[in-house]
């Protein structure tokens, strides 16, 4: 039976082939709403359950209570907005209470929504709630910026669903991946969040927690990134490699996370904690910084916000792990909590620094990420 989902049920609104295709039919003669592909792997994630409890995205008095609360209206958890923007010529053809086609970037009709109503924010507001910083150049806060301060809120229903390319062997929904934690059985699982390839300090903190734990459920977020961070696929290369050289086969699992990286430190910690818990997992890894970007949060800030909640509503355990790094000294892996010596003898390299010296062709040291991984990354970046 394994952990409860958030909120209580697994949600799932994808429509299966005949029913789809029933929905699909009518749903050319709705007015559409062209979405970015952030906003499909909203809907991807809703309809699968990946974000229960929700059904569809956010009306008004949700979004407002998450800003302010960091809880639905009904007071369940959620630290994140997860809104649908709308440009304002195609927000005149919608009309609240009926329904609208959901059509992709490349065009074609992906899902529908009952468009319950249409808001408009202020954005800026949103930023400081969210990111904490109403600073364009936070990538987040940049993203919302662009977007249209007009939202349209509503249950959805997924039709078809999108190409997962590179991705489609390690895409699991929550139901697929609670049917596999159970079959392996593992009764505590600990999920792992990352955007970046698996370096020292990753696999240090992961095989750490798989200490205490049955199994490591390695989810690598897919959806969109920052253009500086390194692509998904070569991401996803590297996840493999360093698994087959490094990791107990029978105490891991490969999965992708669909969702857009939002870059909100301490909310989306929080967010992340929820999603893989409807995934199954038991227990959630945050480390040093967790979903952070340049000096917007302190460095353990992600940790410190679970204080805010109580364990029965977060209803996942979160492992806290100190910055970590290979330290000469001690000869093996350590952290600030365990490692006696100065900072001379420890192997830290900045994100920016690492992704330089790729692109170069330079590889960084073994202390800081394994070989294998290197090569895979050097060949990736350049290519890419
Ligand atoms: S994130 O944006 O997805 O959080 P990243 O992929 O770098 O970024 O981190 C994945 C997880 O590992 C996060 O929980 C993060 O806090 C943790 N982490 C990354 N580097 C370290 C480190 N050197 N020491 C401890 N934890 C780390």
């Amino acid at each position: 039976m394994g952990v409860l989902p958030h909120g209580g049920v697994l949600i799932n609104r994808v429509c299966g082939t005949e029913e789809g295709s029933e929905w699909l039919k009518r749903a050319e003669e709705y007015p559409s709403v062209r979405i970015s592909k952030r906003s499909l792997s909203d809907v991807e994630c809703i309809s699968t359950g990946v974000f229960s409890p929700l059904t569809g995205f956010m009306g008004e008095e949700d979004y407002r209570s998450v800003l302010d609360r960091m809880r639905l209206a009904d007071g369940t958890v959620w630290s994140i907005p997860v809104t649908l923007p709308v440009k304002e010529e195609e927000a005149s053809e919608i009309r609240e209470g009926k329904p609208v086609a959901l059509k992709g970037p490349d065009g074609l009709i992906y899902a529908v929504m009952e468009a319950e109503e249409l808001y408009r924010v202020d954005r800026w507001r949103e930023a400081e709630a969210v990111f904490q910083t109403g600073d364009p150049d936070h990538p987040g806060v940049a993203r919302l910026y662009q977007a249209s301060p007009l939202y349209a809120g509503g249950p959805v229903r997924l039709l078809r669903h999108p190409d997962h390319g590179p991705f489609s062997e390690h895409w699991f929904e929550p139901e697929q991946t609670r049917e596999i934690f159970l079959s392996r059985g593992w009764k505590k699982v600990v999920g792992f969040q990352t955007r970046n390839p698996v370096h020292r300090a990753h696999e240090y903190i992961q095989k750490s927690a798989l200490e205490t734990v049955d199994g490591l459920f390695l989810n690598p977020l897919v959806g969109e990134t920052k253009k500086e961070d390194i692509p998904a696929e070569v991401r996803l290369e590297s996840y493999r490699t360093i698994l087959h050289h490094y990791y107990p086969k029978e105490r891991v699992f490969l999965g992708v996370y669909p969702a857009a990286m939002r870059y909100a430190g301490p909310r989306e910690a929080i967010l992340h904690a929820l999603v893989r818990k409807n995934y199954g997992c038991t227990h959630f890894i945050v480390g040093r910084d967790h979903a952070g970007v340049g000096d917007y949060y302190g460095t353990y800030d992600a940790q410190n916000i679970f204080s805010q909640f109580e364990e029965d509503e977060l209803g996942i355990t979160p492992l806290f792990f100190e910055h970590s790094f290979y330290c000469k000294c001690c000869g093996g892996m350590a952290s600030y909590k365990t490692c006696p010596h100065p900072g001379d003898d420890h192997v830290i390299l900045s994100g920016t620094k690492v992704r330089r010296m790729l692109k170069q062709g330079i590889q960084p040291p073994p202390e800081f990420s394994r070989p294998e991984v290197v090569k895979v990354l050097i060949r990736g970046v350049k290519e890419s």
